[in-house]
């Protein structure tokens, strides 16, 4: 009978001689790209250098990249560009975006520009807390459980008294606790809703190592309790981590202006306003529809959280979440008419922080928050709330007045040029001679290899 544990690590060693290694992390970055490149890009040395010319020149600065996560080799650029003239509660604002899309900053800015000349982006946070969960399991009676939470919640909130010191005296803390009975979806389920308020942080560190201390208390406390049987009926605890749905973090905005005020691309602005409802209405009743109106709103959301080094999974998870809040995924957006006033409106839930981790780490973010005139977590909301609802107009407008092809193509062409080799030279003509004809990938490459053959 030969040793199981021999075959084990044979198999184990054929398996690290092929793809695998062992001990990646410990390497030196050019020993990892040296790695990558003979195991994965069959010795091409154009991709390796690739991955150096992307290095900072400035070495320190790169190490500060490096540190940011784990194996890095390199840096992947995004385009960080500025959409003006968004005029929120009264002042104007500059909105730094950093996207790889054609098309998005254009939109922004073109539905800023326009909102500016009608009064603006209205907008309000309605809330600030945010929620983390101790997850238990438990099989005895749900009154004791309830007993056992009520006699030791003090103990409980008290654990944390250090841990909040700083939060607290920014004006955050633990809001509620509360002992929450979920066996009905799931048997012995029972969890622990904390709810906090951040100050200007995002607070996911803060949240965390409040719930991981609250719950070392309670494995304590539980275990010196005389109401829970020993070994069969004492809480569990599964996990401790906050929630990334943030329906109570909400922020809401708003444009308005009369309806006679719509009037564009030859429709009455009565025309528009109903259309322009009605495209709402679908995004409603459809989900096809809703999540293809929500990447509009995500277009600009993501690319200001992204600019400002925020956690835009975070955002992005919370969001969707929000928006199937119903039971049925729908638009984010409510558009409407009343007495001749068209109102386009929007909730979101952001859980957005203007210091700690990546905001204060890395220099683009500083140089964003300096852009916005360094707002406090609540203004970053209003911002991103209203970029998501200025891309939502334009998409929008554009779908139901020239279609979404005409505009997003004509921004879209610089990058059709580049990809069908055309020259400066060509560029420049192309540019030109597309003011005037339809924009396709095949026109495009068709103009570049006559005008390049014609040259
Ligand atoms: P236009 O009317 O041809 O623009 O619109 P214009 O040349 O007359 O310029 C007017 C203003 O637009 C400019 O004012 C700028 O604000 C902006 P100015 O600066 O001259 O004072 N603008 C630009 N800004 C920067 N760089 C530019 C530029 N061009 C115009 N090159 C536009 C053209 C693309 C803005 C319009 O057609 C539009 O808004 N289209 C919508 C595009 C869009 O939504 N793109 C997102 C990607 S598509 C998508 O992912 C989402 C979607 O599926 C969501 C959904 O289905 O709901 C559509």
């Amino acid at each position: 009978m030969p040793d199981k544990r021999l075959i084990f690590a044979t198999q184990a060693v054929s398996f690290m001689n092929d793809k695998s290694i062992n001990g990646f992390s410990k390497r030196s970055k050019a020993e990892k790209i040296n790695w990558l490149t003979e195991t994965f890009l069959n010795g091409d040395q154009e991709s390796a250098n690739l991955l150096r010319v992307y290095w900072h020149e400035d070495e320190q600065r790169q190490k500060r990249h490096d540190e940011f996560i784990e194996n890095a080799l390199t840096n992947f650029f995004l385009p960080f560009a500025v959409a003006p003239n968004f005029k929120i509660n009264g002042e104007f604002h500059a909105i730094p975006l950093v996207i790889e899309e054609s098309s998005v900053v254009a939109a922004a800015s073109n539905a800023a520009k326009f909102w500016a000349a009608h009064g603006g982006f209205q907008t309000r946070i309605i809330s600030r807390t945010k929620s983390g969960q101790i997850h238990l399991n438990y099989s005895g009676e749900s009154a004791v459980l309830n007993d056992f939470f009520e006699q030791h919640k003090q103990q409980l909130k008290q654990s944390i008294g250090t841990l909040s010191k700083g939060m607290e005296a920014r004006g955050g803390g633990l809001v509620s606790l509360e002992l929450v009975d979920q066996t009905a979806q799931l048997d012995d389920y029972y969890y622990i809703d904390a709810k906090f308020e951040t100050a200007d942080a995002m607070g996911a560190n803060y949240i965390n190592s409040c719930l991981e201390t609250m719950a070392a208390t309670l494995k304590s406390l539980a275990s010196n309790f005389s109401g829970f049987v020993p070994e069969t009926a004492t809480p569990e605890v599964v996990m401790s981590i906050l929630s990334n749905y943030v329906p109570e973090c909400l922020v809401e905005v708003k444009v308005t202006c009369p309806v006679s005020e719509l009037a564009q691309e030859g429709l009455s602005g009565s025309e528009f306003a109903n259309k322009f409802v009605r495209a709402v209405e679908i995004a409603h009743a459809n989900p096809l529809r809703g999540v293809t109106h929500n990447k509009g709103i995500m277009n600009g959301v993501d690319a200001v959280v992204l600019a400002t080094g925020n956690d835009f999974r975070a955002i992005e998870a919370g969001i969707h979440a929000f928006a199937s809040r119903s039971g049925q995924y729908c638009s984010l957006s409510t558009a409407k008419i009343t007495q001749d006033e068209f109102e386009f409106s929007m909730q979101l839930p952001l859980a957005l922080g203007t210091v700690g981790g990546l905001t204060k780490l890395h220099p683009m973010a500083g140089v964003s928050l300096s852009i916005l005139q360094n707002p406090s977590a609540e203004q970053l909301m209003m911002i991103v709330a209203c970029a998501g609802l200025a891309q939502n107009f334009a998409a929008v407008r554009s779908l139901i007045t020239t279609g979404i092809q005409k505009g997003h193509m004509k921004m879209h062409l610089l990058n059709l040029l580049s990809q069908y080799g055309a020259t400066e030279s060509t560029k420049s003509l192309a540019i030109e001679h597309f003011k005037t004809q339809p924009i396709s990938a095949r026109n495009v490459a068709e103009y570049v290899v006559k005008h390049q053959q014609d040259a």
